[in-house]
């Protein structure tokens, strides 16, 4: 039976088949119909070009054995191809066609695995479930996306390409950063990537597939706790499972940088650090609507107390800003040194959870005169976006481990950032 593709796959094999794309991702929900579109793209390079080969590619490899062999590459060779056209090496998970292309499987997770995939130039690479893989492992599987062949007619050479597919996982993951932002993951701020043009990305989700999806499957998927049925159902990239902030999501949180108005309260918030992250976040309060807006932010390590000091005050000088208050942890010396250069510091309230309460509060509480959040975060700071997903709750079994505690990685920014508002909504300010 000839294989009916789905509206969503009949759109995709346009871009996989588009010669200015190179980087193709499908990303979205659970069943979607991801991998059998990239399967009939696979077979369809084998036949269009003799002698060609394709590595489809996971990162362990028994689960390429498992998801891909055993179930989407044998249905629809079965289903689809004559017998005769094919040989199955199964000792090699390769398939050999009368032509001479090839298609075969390869996981990253053994020595001899990865010389042997390293050893072989090939037209095309798929990255299956691609957000298991480490970005660094796909640069260098690119460098084996080298093979020149030509098409059956002897005068169209193929394209190489990379596609990827995969199910949602946190933003910060690669794939999101690269195929779908188009940013190269590892600059920090991440630099918009000079070949985006290569680049294209499609969304699925279960509804794409509906019609040959078991009956109840879709309504399973909807009954699912918040997160998986975030990522499974509907496809979106969100936190994880011990993300603190749950509340926390760029469509309601993010805005568009604006001319924060003089009559409105600015406030700082510092975290002092040398070997980890010196953190100082830029606030300003409107009375008028109870919103607290983020402006800016800074993060670098290495840095002296002296080098951080000359950078606030540069800061305020550039931009004729007064703070009414500058939150910091409670470090003395380095309080000392910054009163030196004239910037006065208040302790902050340290109490984390409450901290965290506050803006989680905030959060999810919504201004009646804006109708948005009382919380909100300019889009272009990075660094705190990236924390707001990454800050996470111990996930630990252990008795003695207090679970109750957030993880002490990557919270510089948000540290700053309960300073601020806890130090607004204490006491409903009356402290500040
Ligand atoms: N065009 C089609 N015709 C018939 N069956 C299809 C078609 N597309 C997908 N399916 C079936 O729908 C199911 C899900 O498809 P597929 O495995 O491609 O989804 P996926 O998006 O890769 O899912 P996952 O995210 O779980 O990997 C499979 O059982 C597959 O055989
Ligand atoms: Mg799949």
């Amino acid at each position: 039976m000839p294989l009916k593709l789905t509206e969503k796959q009949k759109y995709g094999m346009k871009l996989l088949n588009d010669p200015k794309y190179t980087r193709i991702a499908f990303t979205g929900g659970s069943r979607a119909g991801k991998s059998v579109a990239f399967m009939e793209f696979m077979m369809q390079r084998a036949f269009q070009f003799p002698g060609s080969r394709q590595l489809i590619c996971r990162r362990a490899l028994v689960d390429a054995r498992r998801a891909i062999w055993e179930d989407t590459l044998k249905k629809y060779l079965t289903d689809q191809i004559p017998e005769s056209e094919y040989t199955l090496m199964k000792s090699e998970m390769r398939v050999v066609f009368k032509n001479g292309s090839t298609i075969e499987l390869g996981g990253l997770d053994g020595e001899d695995q990865l010389q042997k995939i390293l050893g072989t130039e090939y037209l095309t690479i798929w990255l299956n479930e691609a957000t298991e893989m480490r970005f660094e492992a796909v640069t260098i599987l690119i460098t084996r996306l080298a093979q020149s062949v030509k098409d059956t007619t002897g005068t169209f050479t193929g394209v190489n390409k990379l596609i990827a597919d995969a199910n949602p996982s946190s933003p910060r993951n690669w794939v999101k950063k690269w195929f779908i932002d188009n940013v190269d993951p590892t600059t920090r701020p991440p630099k918009k990537l000079k070949d985006a043009d290569k680049f294209v990305h499609l969304h699925f989700t279960p509804y794409d597939n509906a019609e040959n999806l078991p009956p109840g499957y879709i309504e399973q998927l909807d009954a699912l706790p918040y997160e998986m049925r975030e990522r499974m159902l509907k496809g979106n990239w969100i936190g994880g499972e011990g993300q603190i902030f749950k509340e926390f999501n760029a469509e309601k949180h993010l805005i568009a940088p604006f001319e924060i108005p003089r009559t409105w309260e600015r406030v700082r918030a510092i975290d002092f650090g040398y070997n980890h992250p010196c953190a100082i976040l830029y606030t300003a309060y409107d009375y008028s609507t109870d919103t607290i807006y983020v402006y800016d932010e800074y993060k670098e390590s290495g840095k002296t107390i002296d080098e951080i000091a000359e950078y606030m005050n540069n800061m305020e000088q550039k931009r004729h800003e007064f703070y009414d208050c500058t939150w910091s942890d409670h470090d003395k010396s380095d309080r000392a040194f910054l009163a030196k250069h004239d910037i006065v510091t208040r302790a902050a309230k340290k109490s984390v959870l409450d901290g965290i309460n506050a803006v989680r509060q905030r959060l999810s509480s919504i201004s009646p005169k804006t109708h948005k959040p009382k919380l909100l975060i300019f889009n272009n700071l990075d660094a705190l976006i990236d924390e707001m997903y990454s800050y996470e709750w111990h996930q630990s079994e252990s008795e003695v481990m207090d679970k109750d505690a957030p993880v002490k990685i990557n919270d510089d920014l948000v540290d700053t950032l309960r300073y601020v508002v806890y130090g607004r909504d204490k006491d409903n300010g009356i402290s500040l």
